[in-house]
């Protein structure tokens, strides 16, 4: 078979990528290695920047997500009992809006369905080959025979455990990584949220954050050690750890019930230099990944996309620059979001050995915070996204 650009990564990159180039007359391919249900099963992301939301509509999928989705003008910040909020419109004249991954990646299941672009699930053994020479092709496997996709281009959007990245020779590839000692365990309850905005609380036993779906589906998290499981944690010991974590105020509004899914995520900082090699492009996950502090993965992926797409849509009408500078573009605002969800996990986490004197950093980082108005304009500016 051939195409012009093979995608590999049915995630939000890879779908979303896809789409663009559709409305653009370019012809891809999607190998993904598991199951459409599998993919969309999996809890993650919930805020969208302005830039995802706008590449949505641009991916002609925006309706459901108008439709659905909650407009947030702004966050509350708390530490131990004391709360601010920091308003995103008045220090941007924007906002984010509230749409779980999960939805937008459905959405753009259906609009890849509708149009019959073609996508492979369960593509086992995915193999790049050539993608440094003019014979850039892919292989893979699906029920036992091995296909082969001729291309112009590969679009490597397969996560941080994919193989794109893994192409690129290691004396080319130049990884960063910060690795914290700690992780977010999540949970997603039937009960409406504690607040009508996201509260990013700080405390003595630990990070908690608060967050939502929709009006009768809540979203918290809470730091916890890398060694937990979630068998280690009941719902009992999750609600009653969560309600230590924020005001009392919130602790006390905040409604309990069974949670309908548990997870762990490790909290990592990575990025992987350059996202291009020869034909080969880097997108999302599979170059970089932010610790979730600040909403950041998702939305950096989506910045990517848009100059991917830009850079192969100019590509087709016979100007190179835009893939020639891609690496370049999208690392410098990579690394942006890299330095706030970095700094969003340092102002608001506990780590083991804290010292006092760390504490007190701390604690001054959340008082600057919270008494000064530019400070306030820096976070809601990184918030909301850095334009692209
Ligand atoms: P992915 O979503 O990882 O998609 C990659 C796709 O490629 C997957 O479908 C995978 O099955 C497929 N794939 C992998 N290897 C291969 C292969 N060899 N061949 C073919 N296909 C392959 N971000 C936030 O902003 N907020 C959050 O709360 C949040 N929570 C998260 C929780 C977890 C557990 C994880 C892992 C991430 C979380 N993120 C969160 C980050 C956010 O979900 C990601 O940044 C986003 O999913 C990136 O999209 P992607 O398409 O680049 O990668
Ligand atoms: C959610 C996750 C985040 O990491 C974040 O910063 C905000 C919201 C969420 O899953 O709703």
């Amino acid at each position: 078979m051939r195409t012009q650009i093979c995608i590999i990564g049915g995630g939000p990159s890879g779908l979303l990528l896809g789409q663009l180039l559709h409305r653009q007359g370019i012809e891809t391919v999607i190998l993904e290695r598991k199951t459409k249900d599998y993919v969309l099963g999996r809890i993650r992301a919930g805020i969208l920047e302005r830039g995802t939301v706008r590449l949505m509509r641009e991916a002609g999928v925006g309706a459901r997500m108008d439709r659905e989705c909650f407009v947030h003008d702004g966050t509350v910040i708390s530490y131990g009992d004391e709360e601010f909020r920091i308003d995103f419109t008045e220090h941007t004249g924007s906002h984010v809006v509230v749409y779980g991954q999960t939805e937008m990646t459905r959405d753009l299941y259906e609009a890849r369905e509708a149009v019959g672009a073609p996508i492979v699930y369960e593509a086992e053994g995915v193999t790049i080959h050539g993608a440094d020479t003019d014979a850039a092709h892919v292989t893979y496997v699906k029920n036992g025979t091995e296909h082969r996709i001729d291309c112009d281009f590969i679009a490597g959007c397969d996560g941080f455990h994919g193989v794109s990245r893994q192409a690129i020779p290691l004396s080319t590839r130049k990884e960063y990584e910060k690795i914290y000692p700690f992780g977010w365990l999540g949970v997603l309850s039937e009960t409406p949220p504690v607040h009508e905005e996201l509260i990013y609380a700080g405390s003595e036993r630990g990070f908690a954050l608060c967050s939502m779906r929709n009006a009768n589906l809540s979203r918290y998290y809470i730091q916890c050690a890398l060694s937990d499981s979630p068998a280690d944690w009941t719902d009992a010991a999750f609600w009653q750890e969560l309600r230590r974590r924020i005001p009392e105020e919130h602790a006390e509004a905040l409604i309990t019930g069974p949670t309908i899914e548990k997870s762990i995520a490790p909290l990592r900082s990575f990025v992987t230099e350059p996202m291009r090699w020869g034909r080969l492009f880097l997108c999302g996950d599979a170059a970089h990944i932010v610790p979730p502090t600040g909403a950041k993965g998702l939305n950096t992926a989506a910045s990517d996309v848009h100059y991917l797409y830009t850079g192969l849509t100019q590509h087709y009408q016979g100007d190179d620059e835009g893939l020639d500078r891609y690496s370049e573009r999208a690392l410098s605002r990579v690394w942006k979001a890299e330095r706030f969800s970095w700094w969003m996990t340092n102002l608001l986490h506990r780590y083991p050995h804290m010292s006092e004197f760390d504490i007190k950093m701390q604690q001054a980082d959340v008082a600057f915070l919270k008494s000064n108005t530019q400070a306030q304009s820096v976070l809601a500016q990184n918030y909301i996204g850095l334009p692209y």
